[in-house]
Order: C-alpha cells, then structure tokens, then sequence
C-alpha cells in the first residue's frame, strides 16, 4: 500500500550537500514551523523553541560550533531545536487556547495539570527527558513538511551543546536538543539507506 504520505516517508534521507544559492523566505520558514508545530507534546506543553539561523552572519556564528558541518552554511536554514525543560505550571496557560476553541471544558486544565506536577516537578531527568522528546517531535515533522515541499534537510548531533546554548542566549531551562538543516539539495546526496530488517527490531507482545 502506498501514499503521498508514505512516498515522503520512504523518499527522505539525510542530506548533506545543499544549493548555497537557494534561499527560503521568512514566511517558508514560518510556514514549516507552524505546521512542525502541530507535533504532539506532553500535556500539551509545546515545551519547544526554534532558532532558524538563515543570515551569513548567524551562519558563520553557529558553523565554527558545529564542526563546520557543510550543511550549515550551504542549506538555505539550519534550526536550532531548542526543548524547554518540562514545567507543570503552564499547563494552564497552554490548555487556554483549547478551553477556548471549545474543544476541552475547563474544568478539565486540573486533571492535566495535577499528574503533570507528579510526574516532571521533583524529577530533573524526566523534565530533561521531556525537553528532548518534544523537540525531536518537532524537528521530525518539520523533515517530513521539507520533504513533501521537496527540499532536503539534516538532523545533526555534531556540535557543542554548551557553545551553542551561549552563543545563541539560551535560557537556563532550555536545551539545544539538535540541529535541523532545511533547504534545497544539490547532487551527489546518498540515496536513503536500508534499514534493520524488522524481525530484529519488532517485538510483537
Ligand atoms: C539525532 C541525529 C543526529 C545526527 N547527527 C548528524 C550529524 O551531526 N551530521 C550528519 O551529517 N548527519 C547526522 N545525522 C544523520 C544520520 O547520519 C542519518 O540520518 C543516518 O545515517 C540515516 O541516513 P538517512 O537519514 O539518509 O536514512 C543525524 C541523525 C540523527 C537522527
């Protein structure tokens, strides 16, 4: 069985030459993390931020703390995927949009934020957890949106978490989780490469 959406799925790699003269425009950007945005999260959390690093200024900033990856100065934008560590108290506040879409009544916002208090208040790692789950959620959807527009795009790990959380003014509560690099390919990209068979990594309870 096949699909748009499974062909995007099955189509995407990662990519590591880009088009240095191809440029996404502010809106394409804001476009790409509005529907990546649309990721689940933890109690709704959207416990998650996005520096889109686009300019050659930024980009010469963040490149020499990123092992000089080439995506980063030749694709049209590298984000940086910032999760947020996970903090009960603004439940509230991120359900009131959906209080007020008529979606959930409001009664409902202690039900939400009660067990998240239990599960992330007195436990560091979790909130950590959290921080990093969320962002790779959203940084996944975003890949699968360039893909569907046809663009090529790079999850990378390579880079110094503590020079980039200072280079870029992250806040205490913030981890920069990884870097996304979103623009149009050039040639000489690696098909995408086969996997573990599914026998060894499916376990069916
Ligand atoms: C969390 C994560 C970190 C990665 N870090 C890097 C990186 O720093 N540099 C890079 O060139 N590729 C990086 N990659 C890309 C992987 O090498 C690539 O996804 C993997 O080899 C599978 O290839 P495919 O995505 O083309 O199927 C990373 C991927 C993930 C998911």
């Amino acid at each position: 069985m096949t699909n748009a959406v499974i062909d995007c799925i099955l189509s995407r790699t990662a990519a590591k030459y880009y088009d240095p003269s191809a440029s996404l425009s502010d809106d394409q950007i804001r476009e790409l993390v509005r529907i990546g945005t649309t990721a689940p999260t933890s109690f709704h959390l959207q416990n998650w931020r996005f520096i889109a690093v686009r300019t050659p200024e930024a980009k010469a900033r963040l490149s020499p703390i990123a092992w000089s990856q080439p995506p980063i100065t030749e694709a049209a934008v590298t984000f940086i995927v910032v999760g947020q560590l996970a903090d009960s108290s603004v439940v509230p506040e991120r359900l009131a949009p959906v209080v007020e879409a008529g979606i959930m009544p409001a009664k409902l916002i202690p039900d939400w934020e009660i067990p998240a208090r239990g599960l992330y208040q007195d436990y560091p790692q979790r909130q950590r957890d959290e921080a990093v789950r969320t962002a790779t959620f959203g940084a996944a959807a975003m890949i699968y949106v360039a893909r569907s527009w046809g663009l090529g795009s790079t999850p990378m790990i390579g880079f110094d978490d503590e020079a980039v959380h200072r280079e870029f003014g992250l806040a205490e509560d913030e981890v920069p989780v990884l870097l996304l690099s979103v623009g149009a390919e050039r040639s000489g990209n690696w098909p995408q490469k086969p996997r573990r068979p599914v026998a060894e990594v499916l376990e069916l309870a």
